[in-house]
């Protein structure tokens, strides 16, 4: 049974809301964290909300919740088509990530169409504005326990 989800935001994400609204969209990452509490409260599951600019700092908290067989909802911002580190740490504590983003990568730039972490993922969540934390979360909550 789902007991605790992380959701790990990565670089540049606490800019939300005032950072190019027409590609972000005008949600701050405090209004996401509010929304997911909510839900997360009403399933009794305990949610970890964080967010930082160091790759380190991701590093640690996947480790961590990969060694505690929780969840993560990763959106690793400009990281994700870059960071060996966040992919190695996904598979060597085996992390049971969904990467999520709120634009459509694969519309945007080329450097912004290759994902590090896509191919150690347990699933994929993109485009969809701040929406795709959301549906990240009922798929972690509707998804069958693994086998
Ligand atoms: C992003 C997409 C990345 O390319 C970008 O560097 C971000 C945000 C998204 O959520 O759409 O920081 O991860």
């Amino acid at each position: 049974m789902l007991k605790a989800v992380h959701v790990l935001n990565g670089p540049n994400l606490n800019l939300l809301g005032t950072r190019e609204p027409a590609v972000y969209g005008h949600e701050t990452l405090a209004m996401i964290e509010a929304r997911l509490a909510e839900t997360c409260k009403a399933h009794g599951i305990t949610l970890h909300f964080r967010q930082s600019n160091q790759e380190g700092d991701l590093v640690t908290w996947i480790q961590n919740a990969g060694r505690a067989g929780e969840p993560v909802i990763l959106n690793a911002g400009a990281y994700s088509h870059t960071s060996i580190a966040l992919a190695d740490a996904i598979k060597g504590a085996n992390a049971r990530v969904i990467e999520v983003h709120l634009s459509n990568i694969h519309a945007r730039e080329r450097f912004r169409r290759v994902s590090r972490i896509a191919p150690v993922a347990y699933g994929v969540i993109l485009g969809f504005g701040a929406a795709s934390y959301d549906l990240a979360l009922q798929a972690l909550l509707s998804a069958k326990p693994e086998s």
